[in-house]
């Protein structure tokens, strides 16, 4: 069964393989995606060295001159996707999105370099270094305008995780009345009831249409943006990032930089504590303009462990509220608590499982020493895919597979974590 499935997850990376980059699935999401693709990495790793490299030299390919690293890169026109490159207009080439995704990709390249298998991936790693750098300096300059140790997004497009329910305080705030007609066209390759509603589609194009006037100038954006929330999925996913990188930098006598590294995670160990929810127990998106915290734990405020932030007070009243959590699904990790009114079994990031989540919780649950359910994430993770296929996401009542099929980085995950062969080598 599980050899068939290590083929399947090959066979279909080859698939979704459009020469050097994948896309994360046909029709649903034809360009290049940002972390999508450093996922990807590790999945080609397991049987593609060079392409694995590949995947993440030619992510690079779109960015910015100030450091950004886009979300989309958008290689060829493809009338399957909305928004394009001519609502976003960045005047870029190759054109891109106009904002960034969680910068998982430090971690991936370390995560490939610690199983080097020659010489010149050390190289390649070395080369992509000083780019990972200037991606995490616009981080936490461009996006932490005031060194606050935090920092924010303007669209919930940038932290990956679109609906979630985080958002949704900040979201109401904004006005949507000029943004005009357009026509979506991912609901002619998925189901209504599993995607965002139209009510959040008008305000994530609303917030582009800013970026748009603004010619995407971060000033502006920081200061005057419609949407400016610190998100923990953003925020734990960069500390452990520049952790990792900094390993890279100690790797690579990059001593200049090592010191630049350790001053963004003495500032983001301190920045962090404000997302502390002490009504929730956990790390809560906060609204930056009005200081308002989200009221519910997401599978990205568990992120915490991955990032090693925190007292070890605040990691255990956390462990606390996961188990609790828990107890109240059949599969881990819901992206939304059950128990909140705001759940959604089967839409997108109101409650269902992502693998590549489950990936770094599991990781971080596991380096925090709870190895019972970080093994309890990956054990789900395997039977979700075993019984499902390769989706997008999973509703975490039943274990169905929603949202888009044939989708790379699940199968990426499979390779790289969570088949039986991988679960019994590590
Ligand atoms: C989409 O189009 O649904 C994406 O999540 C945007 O990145």
């Amino acid at each position: 069964m599980s050899v068939d499935l290590d083929q399947a997850a090959i066979d279909l990376l080859k698939r979704n393989d459009r020469g050097g980059y994948t896309v994360p699935t046909a029709r649903l999401y034809p360009y290049q995606w940002n972390w999508d693709s450093a996922f990807c990495a590790l999945g080609f790793a397991s049987f593609d060295r060079n392409r694995a490299w590949q995947e993440l030299e030619t992510l690079f390919e779109g960015q910015w001159d100030d450091g950004m690293l886009p979300h989309i890169i958008f290689r060829r026109d493809d009338p399957d996707y909305f928004p394009g490159p001519t609502v976003w207009q960045t005047g870029t080439t190759p054109p891109t999105s106009g904002h960034s995704q969680p910068p998982v990709l430090a971690s991936i390249v370390k995560r490939l370099l610690d199983s080097q298998e020659s010489n010149d991936e050390e190289q390649r790693g070395h080369t992509l270094f000083p780019k990972i750098l200037a991606w995490h300096r616009w981080y936490h300059h461009a996006r932490d305008p005031h060194n606050l140790g935090l920092v924010a997004t303007m669209h919930p497009w940038e932290t990956g995780r679109d609906n979630s329910p985080e958002w949704d305080a900040a979201m109401a705030n904004i006005d949507v009345a000029d943004l005009g007609d357009y026509q979506r066209r991912d609901l002619a390759h998925s189901t209504q009831d599993e995607r965002p509603r139209s009510y959040d589609y008008d305000r994530y194009l609303t917030i582009v249409k800013f970026g748009r006037e603004c010619g995407w100038d971060s000033n502006e954006i920081a200061a005057r943006g419609p949407l400016w929330v610190a998100d923990p999925g953003i925020n734990m996913i960069l500390l452990r990032a520049d952790r990792d990188l900094l390993m890279l930098a100690k790797q690579f006598n990059e001593t200049t930089a090592a010191s630049e590294i350790e001053t963004w995670i003495t500032n983001s160990e301190a920045g962090i504590d404000r997302l502390w929810n002490q009504q929730v127990g956990g790390f809560c998106a906060l609204d930056l303009r009005t200081d308002k915290h989200a009221d519910g734990l997401s599978n990205a405020s568990m992120l915490a462990f991955y990032a090693g932030a925190g007292t070890s007070q605040q990691q255990q009243r956390m462990n606390t509220e996961l188990r609790r959590i828990s107890d109240s699904v059949r599969y881990l990790m819901p992206s939304w608590p059950a128990t909140h009114t705001a759940f959604e079994a089967r839409r997108y990031w109101r409650g269902p499982i992502w693998a590549m989540m489950n990936f770094m919780l599991a990781q971080g649950l596991q380096e925090s020493g709870d190895t019972e359910l970080s093994q309890r994430l990956r054990k789900d993770t395997c039977t979700l895919i075993q019984q499902s296929g390769f989706h997008e996401y999973y509703c975490p009542l039943t274990g169905d597979g929603c949202g888009g099929d044939d989708f790379s980085w699940t199968a990426a995950i499979w390779l790289a974590w969570a088949s039986p062969a991988q679960q019994h080598s590590t």
